[in-house]
């Protein structure tokens, strides 16, 4: 398989939107800005097939001669995302069935039935015929299949393929009626022809949940196999000619509706999709970014950014002066090894004629966004493979399970503004603000390498997790989990006997009863050491049974009951944080679970700066972002040392400006 042998950067380009003679201009300017990839043909389906046997490459072998002669890394779209009119015309199958039950005409993109076998027939025959064609091209670097799969289909093909998977999964209907738990409200099915796919026509209270959760996260477990099987079908159709280039599509972050973990183990590379807003914390991006390298433990392409602006947000903001550069950085700092655009150059036409490019509508390289991608590229260019596939290593675990996204929020109580990623949000910037790398892994992956593991809203007990968290407590690590934690089964009902039903042996407590706060509710809390702080959304009214209290609430009916524990199990510890704790009574509770787990940030002193490193070799990179507007101290650690990129040599008084970025490289 072919592999990334240097920092690739570019992005997506759309010469067919423009005249022949912008393209050279085009490939001076890429040039100039030490630009080495280009995504192309990632909507370009009607442009290569006019009409249903009619196949028309001449201009795209002539986009493929253009870059490849530049010598320029081409990451080569299937085309599949936007459908051509015709095809809808001629089958209006194709298009989707929302939830209102409103069938789909042509328009729009990222929006074909997955379960149309029209859809599978036409997408999998371009994708084969594109490797046929080009997999001989050495430029060709990476497939990219699709574009940002996604989206729900509620129409007939699909309810039919619905009914074959269940089928397939629960064996009878008897099984499905007891999964479901369809005895409630008189549901029980008698025949696989009685099930309704959840739309509002059928079980649906809202887009958000249905009257069976079961039924929802079935519904979403099958909505992301169809459309990975639509992957799966191109990728197929390209392996047919072409075994060696490496096949990806652009995933989004915690986007809800795919299982990623399940979609990666199909991806030879992941790569993403990155669009803060302008009030996104970093530590937000961060986490994004961990996500995507864990879903394969691997490092992952940075496949989309602006270089300046987007212009579907609801306030498209500039990046400022160095905040590309420095976003730029976080995200090799977590695990890129690309970077990567939208657009290379901006549309005159279209809702993205406002989108940022490389190249704006002035058309010239005089511009404050090109000398910054000028800039970066010169540097990327000057580190070469050195950073390519390092490593980032990391001794804390956040666990992240699609199941247990769906199935917290398509459950109906306790309080409608619990949400998974905030969960998960919350836990992880205590780690980004203390300079802690963390990894967030699936439920299933081997969790023996570290030293405290965290599973927020663990609402969903699936396979072996229960055994495998308490094998890793009792040989001595730390685990941390939360309120809505041990709850429900796969098919979310209830696991009798007391919640956190089976955590709670591990967790030493028995939570009887769930309060639900208001936003305009709290309730105040106290530490043992006599430190106070506020709880927010749930509230646990629990006892102890193994485990001791950290602290109790002090108003409410429930004031003197715990809000948080820590138990001993075996050689390790757990703590259990009963309710959503403000921002320094979570950092509370959480330095003590570190300072049991003898977890320590990479750099002693408290500092505003991110701070990680990547491995490779004997070799490791330490990353020092300033993505404040401030200018920071310099840790002590790095005094003495001197910067890879711009060969600063680090002094005692050092300050690192807003935006800046250092590389320290130790050899071990
Ligand atoms: C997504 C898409 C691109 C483009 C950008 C704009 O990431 O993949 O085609 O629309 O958004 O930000
Ligand atoms: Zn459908």
């Amino acid at each position: 398989m072919k592999k990334i042998k240097r920092i690739f950067y570019g992005g997506d380009y759309n010469p067919e939107q423009w005249e022949k003679k912008i393209w050279l201009e085009d490939m001076e300017i890429f040039k100039s800005a030490k630009i080495n990839s280009a995504t192309i043909n990632v909507f370009s389906w009607a442009k290569i097939q006019p009409s249903k046997d009619v196949y028309d490459f001449e201009q795209l072998d002539e986009i493929m001669n253009q870059l490849a002669k530049e010598n320029i890394e081409i990451v080569l779209g299937t085309s599949t995302a936007a459908l051509p009119a015709w095809l809808y015309k001629e089958y209006p199958e194709v298009g989707r069935v929302d939830f209102e039950g409103r069938r789909h005409r042509f328009g729009q993109r990222h929006n074909a039935c997955p379960n149309s076998l029209v859809y599978q027939h036409f997408s999998t025959r371009l994708a084969g015929k594109l490797a046929e064609r080009y997999s001989d091209v050495p430029q060709l670097a990476v497939w990219h299949i699709n574009n940002e799969y996604g989206g729900i289909c509620y129409c007939e093909n699909c309810e039919k393929a619905f009914r074959i998977w269940l089928k397939k999964k629960y064996q009878t209907i008897e099984a499905l009626n007891t999964a479901w738990n369809l005895n409630f409200w008189g549901h029980s099915v008698y025949d696989w022809d009685e099930i309704v796919v959840p739309n509002c026509l059928g079980d649906a209270m809202n887009e958000e949940e249905t009257a069976f959760a079961g039924l929802s996260v079935d519904y979403m477990r099958f909505n992301s196999d169809s459309l990975l099987a639509n992957f799966k079908a191109e990728r197929e159709a390209i392996r047919q000619f072409d075994q060696e280039t490496p096949v990806t599509t652009n995933l989004m972050g915690t986007y809800k509706g795919l299982d990623y973990f399940k979609w990666a183990k199909e991806m030879d590379l992941v790569s993403w999709d990155n669009y803060p807003a302008y009030n996104t914390p970093w530590s937000s991006v961060a986490l994004g970014h961990d996500l995507m390298r864990g879903l394969k433990d691997q490092s992952f392409m940075l496949m989309e950014q602006t270089p300046s602006q987007q212009n579907w947000q609801p306030y498209n903001s500039l990046k400022k002066p160095g905040e590309l550069r420095a976003q730029s950085y976080q995200a090799i700092a977590h695990g890129a090894d690309t970077i990567q655009y939208f657009q290379l150059r901006r549309s005159i036409g279209g809702c993205e004629k406002l989108h940022g490019a490389v190249i704006e509508h002035a058309g010239t390289t005089n511009t404050r966004v090109f000398r910054e991608v000028a800039e970066l590229g010169n540097e990327l260019e000057s580190l070469g493979d050195l950073l390519v596939e390092a490593t980032c290593p990391a001794k804390v675990a956040i666990l992240f399970d699609w199941d247990n996204y769906w199935a917290l929020e398509y459950t109906s109580g306790p309080n409608q503004n619990l949400k998974y990623v905030e969960q998960i949000q919350q836990v992880y910037a205590y780690f980004y603000q203390q300079n802690i790398p963390v990894d967030l892994i699936p439920i299933d992956r081997d969790i023996s390498k570290y030293e405290l593991i965290l599973a927020p809203v663990l609402y969903m007990i699936k396979g072996e997790i229960v055994s495998r968290i308490e094998d890793f407590v009792r040989a001595g690590g730390t685990f941390v989990t939360t309120f809505m934690s041990g709850i429900v089964d796969q098919s979310d009902n209830v696991l009798l006997g007391g919640y956190p039903g089976p955590l709670r042996k591990l967790t030493g407590i028995w939570v009887e009863e769930l309060d639900a706060l208001a936003p305009e509710q709290s309730n105040q809390i106290q530490f043992a050491d006599g430190e106070t702080g506020t709880a927010t959304l749930v509230s646990d009214l629990l006892h102890l049974e193994t485990a001791e209290s950290l602290g109790s609430y002090t108003d409410n009916f429930y004031a003197g009951q715990p809000f948080a524990t820590k138990c001993s199990f075996g050689k390790g510890q757990t703590y259990y944080l009963g309710t959503q704790l403000d921002t320094n009574s979570l950092a509370k509770v959480l330095n003590e679970a570190c300072a049991s787990a003898k977890v320590e940030p990479v750099v002693a002193e408290e500092t505003a700066l991110e701070i990680t490193y990547r491995e490779k070799g004997r070799q490791k990179f330490y990353f020092i972002i300033n993505l404040s507007d401030q200018s920071q101290k310099l840790p002590t650690k790095f005094i003495g040392q001197k910067d890879l990129l711009k060969q600063t040599s680090l002094v005692a008084e050092y300050l690192v400006k807003a935006y800046e970025v250092l590389i320290v490289k130790e050899s071990q």
